[in-house]
């Protein structure tokens, strides 16, 4: 299906009637799928008449779900691979880069008329395990060189880059340690200088987590310097990632959003909200109950989002609950007890209430 064309009508369940009964379908808890009777809109065209990028995070294996990839297509307009771009993946050894899943995605991508966000040249996770052994003048050639391979493989195809990923320390207190910090604090500079060389057309990125409460917040705070410190130095940054990974135990308001996006859209950044998703497995009450909050929660960063001009998307870690990276034990306990049905659609790629509150914040309602 064509990005334009619509999903055809299903048997959808009435939000009210979610914990009892549904039309067409029984709805077990472990498919928390609600929707009102009628036609679903795409929500890319719903984002585009806002002036914004809707995104979804993908790996290449999900596309052989031909279902999944008919519902990235027609929803969304921006796609960020989910490990496809990471050291781990495209350089496992020195020198011999693996770009084929990656390709796969930009195809994709290029077939149904996508942006595609590029994640990530510098981290430090899914690193591969002989980077780290490096240091000096051997590490500083190995990173040019990454970077300098993957932006320059892929120039032209992508249209934002997070260069630099989560070199933050938690608590704010300057960068954390990471094998790249023995290059010195202004590593990010270089990487940022050497993506751009190779890719001069890329809005290049700083994205992290937990950046998104604004002024007061140690780790908002710090991620502020850090942006101007580089925009004063003439770095080429164009933009600042918050990532959006919900933790509805400690969360700022959707006001407390909008003034921090300002606050870095006056530096002369743009912003994208860049993983968002809104586990409920810590929210109260029953599982209808934690859907209307969950849809309140995304309904209220879209509208942040739109409340400021230089915040041009919202991207989600994921497509369905099926194959969100909470989905995994692993990371579930992050955010507490799940489960968590932390995306816009169901294990069953039915639209659940967030999609219609992401849905309605675009609509202005
Ligand atoms: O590819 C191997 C596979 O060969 C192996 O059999 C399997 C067994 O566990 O693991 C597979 O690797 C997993 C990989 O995802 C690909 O599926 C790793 O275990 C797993 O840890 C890894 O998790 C990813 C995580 O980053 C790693 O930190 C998640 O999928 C991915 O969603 C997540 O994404 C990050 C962003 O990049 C940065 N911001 C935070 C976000 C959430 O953690």
């Amino acid at each position: 299906m064509k990005p334009g064309s619509r999903l055809p009508r299903v048997g959808y369940c009435l939000l009210a009637m979610l914990a009892s009964s549904c039309i067409g379908r029984s709805v077990p808890v472990e498919s928390p799928a609600a929707a009102p009777l009628g036609e679903v809109h795409p929500l890319r065209e719903a984002a585009a008449a806002a002036h914004r990028h809707i995104g979804a995070a993908l790996m290449s294996r999900y596309l052989n779900d031909v279902s999944l990839g008919t519902v990235v297509a027609t929803h969304f307009d921006s796609l960020t691979p989910e490990n496809e771009m990471k050291w781990q993946a495209t350089e496992p050894r020195p020198g011999e880069f693996t770009l084929v899943a990656g390709d796969k995605l930009v195809a994709f991508a290029q077939e149904h008329d996508m942006r595609v966000r590029g994640h990530t040249l510098v981290w430090h996770q899914q690193l591969a395990p002989w980077v780290t052994g490096l240091t000096g003048e051997a590490l500083r050639e190995a990173m040019k060189r990454h970077i300098r391979r993957l932006a320059g493989h892929w120039r032209g195809r992508i249209g934002q880059w997070d260069v630099v990923n989560e070199a933050l320390a938690d608590d704010g207190h300057g960068l954390r340690d990471s094998p790249f910090l023995s290059l010195g604090e202004n590593y990010l500079d270089e990487a940022f200088r050497a993506a751009h060389a190779a890719d001069p057309e890329a809005q290049l990125f700083y994205n992290d987590y937990e950046i998104e409460a604004g002024k007061g917040n140690p780790k908002s705070d710090a991620a502020y310097r850090l942006v101007k410190r580089m925009k004063d130095a003439g770095v080429p940054i164009h933009g600042i990632g918050m990532q959006m990974h919900v933790d509805p135990r400690h969360w700022p308001s959707a006001e407390q959003i909008r003034r921090n996006v300002e606050r870095f859209v006056a530096l002369g950044l743009v912003v994208e909200f860049t993983e968002m998703d809104v586990p409920v497995g810590q929210l109260r009450g029953p599982l209808v109950e934690k859907l209307r909050q969950q849809r309140t929660i995304a309904h209220d960063i879209v509208a942040a989002c739109l409340g400021v001009e230089g915040c041009t998307g919202i991207t989600l870690w994921g497509v369905s609950d099926r194959n969100s990276w909470l989905a995994s034990p692993v990371w579930a306990r992050l955010r507490g007890q799940g489960p968590h049905f932390p995306l816009a659609f169901d294990a069953e790629l039915r639209p659940k209430p967030m999609f219609f509150g992401i849905a309605d914040a675009f609509a202005g309602r």
